[in-house]
């Protein structure tokens, strides 16, 4: 049976529970995987889980993440040391929890950006939804109703994460293309940007946008150093498609990944299932017809002839 990814941050957008079906478009052994737009790092995590890579570049814009993920892959004991120390605070602070959050907040926004502070936002803000204030200040607002997680839940995640990547991770916080024109020949690059409908101006759920052009244009950049790569691209945000396709001449060849139930659906009584795009470099497309068939005798094995559910 395949063990669950684990997972340290809550993030949204995070890709921990398709993981295992984007995976399969990847070889199943290369040099280096590299993640510029990382988040959470769900997939390096779900890649080392199946020891896919000899090493692993961790990558993202925003700073305080990134110092996040290295220190519970260097020093987890450290880290959830001072977790714990951020975490146990709510519960005797003046004013209680809320005010808490509000503390660590403004903490964190003055310059104490330090992992604990950082995860514990993260852990207890709104579905996990990191945002920025045009001055870029930590903006989002605490969930009301929980606590976030506590260290001793953590614990086991957070050992498992470090001894996956211990060792075998690099970390950075740069722009992307920064990363690319690092990445050489027998790389593969796994991008979940955020671009075109997500990243405006007028929604600060990311750190910064991504032109949708300027990704594109630089995509050919790996293209001519020889680097294979994947790209999620959900183009949907808050029920609305943003559907532009990426540019033809980049010889990717796109497949439609099943996400699950939309949420939304959900709550107006409804059950439609929402897909995900996933494109898939040339030099990775040969391989689709073996991935499709393995995914179609999958589904035979698990739904025998005959039984519908
Ligand atoms: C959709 S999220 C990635 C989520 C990730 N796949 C996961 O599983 O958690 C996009 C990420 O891109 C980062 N980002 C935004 N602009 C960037 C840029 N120019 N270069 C690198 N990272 C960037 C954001 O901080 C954000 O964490």
């Amino acid at each position: 049976m395949r063990m669950a990814v684990p997972h340290i941050v809550q993030y949204q957008g995070s890709k921990r529970i398709l993981a295992p079906q984007i995976l399969r478009y990847m070889p199943k052994r290369f040099n280096r995987m590299v993640e510029p737009f990382a988040g959470s790092a769900a997939m390096t995590i779900a890649a080392a889980l199946e020891s896919r890579a000899g090493a692993y570049l961790v990558n993202d814009l925003n700073g305080p993440l990134v110092r996040l993920l290295e220190t519970v892959v260097s020093s987890p004991g450290e880290f959830l040391r001072d977790y714990a120390a951020v975490w146990e605070g709510q519960f005797s602070f003046p004013g209680g929890h809320l005010a808490h959050f509000y503390k660590i907040r403004d903490d964190f926004n003055a310059g104490d950006d330090r992992p604990a502070n950082m995860f514990y936002l993260l852990a207890r803000c709104v579905k996990g939804s990191v945002r920025y204030g045009k001055n870029g200040n930590f903006n989002q607002s605490p969930d009301k109703r929980r606590h976030g997680t506590s260290p001793s839940k953590l614990e086991r995640n957070v050992k498992c994460v470090s001894a996956l990547l211990k060792g075998s991770t690099k970390f950075s916080a740069v722009d992307y293309r920064e990363v690319f024109d690092r990445t050489v020949s027998g790389d593969v690059v796994y991008m979940d940007p955020p671009y075109q409908g997500v990243s405006d101006a007028r929604d600060c759920r990311y750190l910064s946008g991504v032109a949708f052009n300027e990704f594109a244009e630089s995509l050919e950049t790996l293209n001519r150093r020889g680097v294979d790569y994947l790209i999620s691209y959900d183009g949907e945000c808050g029920g609305r498609e943003y559907g532009r396709d990426l540019p033809p001449e980049l010889g990717c060849r796109k497949v439609m990944l099943k996400a699950g139930l939309s949420s939304q659906a959900l709550l107006l009584g409804r059950k439609s299932v929402t897909y995900e795009a996933l494109y898939v470099s040339k030099g990775l497309a040969s391989a689709i017809p073996a991935v499709e068939a393995e995914n179609a005798a999958q589904k035979s094995n698990f739904f025998p002839e005959g039984v519908s559910w």
